[in-house]
């Protein structure tokens, strides 16, 4: 059995720790101290170090890929959240494969995944718990009423940490997509990871795949750093998208790799009457050095469920290969809400079916009584200093008719086109704003204010709060005994 001992958040206090470590050691068992391997070392940074480690393995976890381990995580978290006030607690997942169902984090908690460490999602449905909708939504996003919980839940919760050095979460969702479309599922498909009502999250350095629906859920949230994840799910499969930022405050994403089958990165803030009532925006995202691919899809959406609102949202350093289209805004009539301050900059893209797109005739609405009369507000949208190759269609940019979507500005974009290209590159109705140094010409609703005004969209200059976080190198030492 493992034994993970000493906690600290120096390597002056961790090499103090560990020599004290030692001598009681040598004092009580020279057996013991022989056998320690200084090589069993942890150190990785986060938000907070632990006072107490544990391993799954200690509460009768079993990595062999078949044995079921919902009960070893639950009595994992049950007992070492008793510490939360005492320092605070992580729990180990050690090589291996470990098939589970559904479990929940707590708070100032620790899941730390051992690269070798694959968390595997049972496929057996029984096995998942079924939770009400969120009250943005109003109803589960694939059926109406509840829904599958997440394989990796938690709620009203403070200072939690995924992370590993890149140890695996996979979803095994096939069975869920099959059963998806084949229109065979009583509920919403579950999320890989939710955490609801809650603040100062990390989550970093893991791999996680075919989830059933959606990977990375933060919802009602705030000060959330997400960090060097790899997504990966297979490209035709709908509704897998990467991380979905909604209705969260100060949060950001950076250096993700995400292969997805819907957006890499889907902004949101609930749906219609639901979302609107409940009033809760996204704003203040961050998201730098994102690779996307999604050939069927958008690189970051903004939308479509944004009745909360959507504002200031920052993007900077993003690549796309092969995707359906750039940073995307998804409305509808019904929507209400708005999408305002949005700043993107440094996008390189190739082969992409159109690099700009606004969508305001989305539809798609949770149920009849969303309000006619609820216009989203569309406003402030900047994009500059964009090359994108092997395109179809420069842009279509599709407001609501006596709703425009206004202040617009595209500045020092240069797009190379396909082969077989669209005739029509610019195709703009119910839009307003401006543009300066654009190859192809874009449509006359964004006027052409000559090449001295390339800096004329504008990104803001300074920091969201998140951005100030600083990270402790947390140090834990292992010792087979
Ligand atoms: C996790 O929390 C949810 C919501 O509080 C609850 O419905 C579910 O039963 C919990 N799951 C476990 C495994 O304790
Ligand atoms: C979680 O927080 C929300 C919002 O503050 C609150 O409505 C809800 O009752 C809380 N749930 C629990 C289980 O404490
Ligand atoms: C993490 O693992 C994934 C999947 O195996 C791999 O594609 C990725 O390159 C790895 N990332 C790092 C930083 O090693
Ligand atoms: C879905 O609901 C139907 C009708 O209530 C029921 O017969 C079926 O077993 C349910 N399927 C699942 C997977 O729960
Ligand atoms: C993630 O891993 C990289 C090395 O691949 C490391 O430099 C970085 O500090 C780690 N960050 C976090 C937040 O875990
Ligand atoms: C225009 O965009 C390109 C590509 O991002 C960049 O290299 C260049 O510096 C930008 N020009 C200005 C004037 O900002
Ligand atoms: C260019 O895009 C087309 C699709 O429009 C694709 O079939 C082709 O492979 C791409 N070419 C290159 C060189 O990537
Ligand atoms: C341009 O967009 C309008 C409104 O979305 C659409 O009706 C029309 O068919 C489009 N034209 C072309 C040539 O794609």
């Amino acid at each position: 059995m493992e034994l993970w001992i000493s906690q600290a958040s120096t390597r002056v206090t961790y090499m103090i720790v560990v020599l004290l470590g030692i001598l009681v050691l040598l004092r009580t068992n020279g057996v013991e101290c022989r056998r320690h391997r200084i090589s069993d070392r942890l150190e990785y940074p986060a938000i907070s170090c632990r006072a107490h480690s544990a391993s799954l393995e200690d509460f009768g976890g079993v990595g062999d890929g078949i044995t079921l381990n919902t009960k070893a995580f639950k009595a994992a978290v049950d007992h070492l959240s008793q510490f939360s006030l005492q320092g605070g607690s992580q729990l180990i997942v050690p090589p291996g494969k470990w098939l589970t169902g559904s479990f929940n984090l707590t708070s100032h908690f620790t899941l730390y995944l051992h690269k070798d460490a694959v968390l595997l999602a049972t496929q057996d449905e029984n096995e998942w718990t079924v939770i009400e909708p969120l009250p943005s939504y109003g109803r589960g996003r694939d059926t109406e009423g509840g829904r599958y919980i997440s394989l990796i839940f938690g709620t009203n919760l403070t200072d939690v940490v995924i992370t590993g050095d890149n140890g695996t979460i996979d979803g095994q969702g096939e069975p869920w997509w099959r059963k998806f479309r084949a229109g065979e599922l009583n509920y919403t498909r579950p999320y890989l990871i939710e955490i609801m009502y809650s603040q100062n999250i990390q989550i970093s350095n893991i791999t996680l795949m075919n989830s059933p629906s959606w990977h990375v859920h933060p919802v009602y949230c705030r000060n959330i750093i997400i960090r060097g994840l790899t997504i990966l799910a297979p490209v035709t499969i709908p509704n897998t998208d990467g991380i979905n930022p909604d209705s969260c405050t100060n949060t950001q994403i950076e250096d993700c790799y995400i292969v997805s089958g819907d957006d890499c990165i889907a902004i949101k803030s609930g749906w219609d009457e639901y979302g609107i009532a409940f009033g809760m925006p996204t704003k203040q995202l961050v998201i730098r050095r994102l690779m996307c691919i999604s050939p069927f899809s958008a690189v970051i959406a903004l939308g479509s469920e944004m009745s909360g609102g959507i504002q200031d949202v920052r993007a900077e350093d993003i690549i796309a290969i092969n995707s359906e289209s750039g940073v995307r805004i998804k409305t509808a009539v019904g929507r209400g809400g708005y999408v305002k301050d949005i700043y993107v900059r440094r996008m390189t893209m190739k082969t992409m079916k159109w690099v700009f797109w606004m969508t305001g005739n989305y539809g798609s609405h949770p149920d009849n009584d969303y309000d006619p009369n609820a216009l989203p507000v569309i406003e402030n949208i900047n994009y500059r200093d964009i090359v994108a190759e092997n395109v179809t269609m420069a842009a279509r940019l599709e407001g609501i008719s006596g709703d425009a979507f206004s202040g617009i500005c595209i500045s020092n974009v240069t797009i190379g086109l396909t082969q077989k290209p669209k005739k029509l590159q610019w195709n703009c109705t119910d839009v307003a704003g401006i543009s300066s140094s654009v190859t192809p010409q874009p449509c006359d609703l964004l006027p052409d204010q000559g090449p001295e005004k390339i800096m004329a969209c504008n990104f803001p200059e300074g920091n969201v709060p998140i951005e100030n976080t600083k990270f402790q190198m947390c140090s834990y030492m292992s010792q087979n005994l």
